[in-house]
């Protein structure tokens, strides 16, 4: 591995604005990044209270900053601040990435839907065609379904609350809006299914997933976005099915990858060691 310059006025800065901000794991993987690649750069944690938000980016905008992630509870501020919203913001309806870009203007990214993708491609499974069952339609349901929607695939939601997945497909054209209850009898018929809820997480709600595994085509994927516990109750027994899994792990490093990208103009190296330093943080 080269060694990172220490800093100096020459060091790439960039980092990830939230309330708390502490327990973001973004820091540890971009920094190893930078090492690993031999940058001079640094990606600090940036703790913004509610309401200064604008002033906190206009601040890091003027320091020379190359860009930020953005988390909770600053999402739709960071929505409203950019000049220029890519495409997968604009489908997604969310930003997750800010660049500040040489003519002042600040552009807005959301890294998950490509994140999740490029996980599960990652895992040698190709995305393209064949039908996708989304469980829940809050945000990150909403960014994974832009993007599968890209590649073609057809996407059904099913959310606990109906009206929140009718709302949905109302944003995006081509979601097709089942009931919770229905979610099973739609399995046969799926390629991918994906727990977007937060159901399975440490600490989250106790409650089960309205899925039988027994009912699954045998070439089915699951895939779950929770990464804490990295091995969810439901890809433990879709794995004890015999059903391939793509847990949550990757998506975050894939989308922090793609952050990486814009701001530092390198390829960060997704393999077995940021997994490895990720898992041992969990
Ligand atoms: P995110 O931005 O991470 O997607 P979110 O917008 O808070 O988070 O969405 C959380 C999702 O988890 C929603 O789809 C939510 O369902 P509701 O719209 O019915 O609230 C789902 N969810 C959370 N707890 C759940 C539970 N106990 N049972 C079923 N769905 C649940």
């Amino acid at each position: 591995m080269e060694r990172r310059p220490r800093i100096d006025g020459h060091t790439l800065l960039a980092g990830v604005i939230g309330w708390p901000v502490a327990h973001s794991r973004s820091p540890l993987m971009h920094n190893f990044w930078l090492e690993q690649r031999g940058i001079n750069g640094a990606y600090v944690p940036l703790p913004v209270v509610p309401g200064a938000f604008d002033v906190a980016v206009r601040g890091l905008q003027a320091a020379g900053f190359r860009g930020v992630n953005v988390t909770i509870p600053h999402k739709e501020s960071a929505y409203r601040i950019v000049d220029r919203l890519d495409r997968s913001a604009q489908r997604s309806g969310s930003v997750n990435t800010l660049v500040f870009a040489p003519d002042g203007r600040i552009e807005g990214y959301s890294t998950d839907g490509d994140g999740f993708v490029a996980n599960v491609e990652a895992h040698g499974i190709p995305v393209r065609g064949g039908r996708a069952l989304l469980l829940g339609a809050g945000g990150a349901a909403r960014a994974i379904a832009a993007s599968l929607l890209d590649r073609d695939v057809d996407v059904v939601v099913a959310n606990r609350t109906r009206a929140r997945a009718d709302a949905l497909a109302a944003q995006l054209a081509g979601i097709t809006v089942i009931d919770w209850a229905g979610a099973d009898e739609l399995l046969p018929s799926c390629r991918f299914v994906v727990n977007t809820t937060s159901i399975g997480m440490e600490g989250g709600a106790d409650a089960t997933l309205p899925l039988d595994l027994s009912r699954a085509d045998t070439g089915l994927v699951v895939c779950d976005i929770v990464y804490v516990p990295r091995q969810t109750a439901l890809l433990r027994q879709a794995a004890e099915r015999g059903l391939r899994t793509v847990d949550g792990l990757g998506m975050l490093i894939h989308q922090a990858g793609l952050g990486f990208e814009k701001w530092f103009g390198a390829t960060p190296d997704i393999g077995p060691e940021v997994e490895a330093l990720l898992d041992a943080d969990l």
